[in-house]
């Protein structure tokens, strides 16, 4: 039976051994959950088995009303921070990081807009009843259909990223002036402001080697071009430095830099808005220490304070964009534990490799960016001493990594439900079908209550799309599909 060691040469530095490897810690966890007396996991009131029995697994539940207070807290911070400097601020809850209707809708109640990246995105903010003009739409290679819905249906910021965008947008915003007298689209433009932020390479999305925004030294061309054009209307500036960032220096600098290009192009007419895009990092695991939103709230609004009154000018009207910290910490992925196997790697350690029936297809974080996260088992409380684990899928890939490092109690075993936290960004948005897997249903609890807000993929939507398979059976494959709910 393998057992831990503080000084396990296998487990990396950051990963402390639990005393208790069946605790929840609170910044890593939806606020509801909790065991029950058994020791079974509860989610927004309903208990694990439950979900199982329910919907099967793998499963993505989402905690409503986590989100709907990460929602608030962040609209909140914001706002108050730009009270402070006498200005305003708009915040976006950025689609990408998980978007179906329900959610749209409980971020617009919470008083926050949506910013988009695709049509469709843009399609599902519209069938939640979001207002278009509260709606933000970016992308580096928007195509000219995509284009002409947003500027149809009245969305209103599209965020331009390239020189040959304005002249597309300034054609398409022409032929609907044409139709309706004066309409002029309302624009930003995505600039690249240098600024490297700490966190994993792909993620850093504002140098300048990259396919996002325009260089800072090019934005003057481009916004005299902008302006040039009778159709489009330019309200500002728009940067975002990257994602998971866990202290304010890159976003301060950022804004710092921002605020100067912003201070010389006001001369050449009027520009009342600056969006500073998202990033606000989440704890994954219980070694992570973001900072808290008001905090980097404060840090972001006072730089961009200062350098307006160190030039003179008015505090704009500032808009944010979060994704992850909205969705992230309310999402907790269950699968079942299918198989555990121990190995020893001699002199360097042993650990134990548990395999689930999930993978990267609903989770691709850790395969793309080398994510951690942490594991729990869900079903009961385990009694084993904590040993070392990695959590894997059930793909034809030693990539498929769901948990690279944990401790997890020494009987974890076949059938035990085992949950993941903070999978409520990025996992189902970058979910695929790898291995002919279907896509995990989304349920969200709330109260006691869970109910389907996507629907899980059947074996029978996979194979209706294969020419070669005249009639698909109809038949469906419990684990995937929602069941009942749907
Ligand atoms: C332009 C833009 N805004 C906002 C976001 C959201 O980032 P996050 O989810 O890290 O807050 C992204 C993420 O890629 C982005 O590209």
């Amino acid at each position: 039976m393998l057992s831990a060691s503080p000084d396990d040469a296998l487990a990396p530095d950051w990963l402390e051994v639990p005393a208790d490897p069946n605790e929840l810690p609170t910044a890593v966890w939806p606020a509801s959950a909790r065991r029950d007396a058994d020791g079974e996991l509860e989610l927004g009131g309903v208990g694990v088995a439950e979900l199982r029995a329910r919907f099967g697994t793998p499963l993505y539940v989402l905690d409503e009303a986590e989100v709907r207070a990460h929602a608030a807290r962040i609209r909140s911070a914001f706002d108050d921070a730009a009270a402070a400097h006498g200005t305003k601020a708009r915040v976006y809850y950025a689609g990408k990081a998980f978007l179906s209707t329900e959610v749209a809708r409980w971020v617009t109640q919470e008083g926050l807009r949506v910013d988009v990246c695709s049509g469709g995105e843009l399609e599902i903010a519209l069938a939640a009843g979001v207002k278009p003009s509260r709606i933000g739409f970016h992308g580096n290679n928007k195509s000219v259909a995509e284009l002409e819905r947003a500027v149809e249906v009245g969305v209103g910021t599209i965020i331009l990223d390239s020189a040959i965008e304005i002249e597309r947008l300034g054609a398409i915003a022409e032929r609907r002036g044409t139709e309706s007298r004066g309409f002029r689209q309302r624009v930003l433009l995505r600039v690249n402001s240098g600024v490297h932020a700490e966190t994993h390479d792909f993620l850093a999305t504002a140098h300048e080697d990259q396919k996002f925004g325009t260089p800072l030294e090019a934005a003057p061309a481009l916004v005299a071009r902008i302006r040039e054009i009778p159709s489009l209307k330019l309200r500002g500036l728009h940067c975002h430095i990257g994602s998971q960032i866990f202290g304010s220096r890159g976003f301060a600098e950022s804004a710092s830099r921002m605020i100067e290009l912003h201070a010389a192009l006001r001369e050449g007419g009027e520009l009342p808005m600056l969006n500073l895009g998202g990033g606000f990092g989440i704890a994954y695991t219980a070694a992570d220490d973001p900072t808290p939103i008001e905090e980097l709230a404060n840090a972001i609004v006072d730089a961009v304070a200062r350098e307006c009154e160190v030039r003179g000018i008015p505090v704009p009207t500032l808009a944010f964009e979060p994704g992850r910290a909205v969705v992230g910490q309310a999402g907790v992925t269950l699968y079942e534990v299918g198989t555990t196997k121990e190995v020893s790697l001699g002199d360097r350690g042993e650990r134990l490799y548990v395999s689930v029936d999930g993978g990267m297809s609903d989770n691709a974080r850790p395969a793309l960016y080398g994510s951690q996260y942490s594991a729990r088992i869900a079903s009961r409380e385990g009694t084993g001493a904590p040993v070392l684990v990695r959590v894997v899928g059930s793909h034809c890939e030693s990539g498929d990594i769901v948990v690279d490092h944990e401790y997890l109690p020494s009987d974890v075993t076949p059938g035990d439900l085992l949950a993941v936290p903070a999978t409520g960004a990025y996992c189902y948005a970058l979910s695929s079908n790898y291995n002919t897997t279907p896509r995990p249903a989304v349920v969200a609890v709330r109260d006691g209550q869970a109910r389907v807000i996507v629907r899980g993929e059947t074996l029978a939507d996979l194979l209706s799309r294969d020419a070669g398979i005249a009639a698909p059976g109809a038949e469906r494959t419990g684990a995937r599909t929602g069941e009942g709910e749907a």
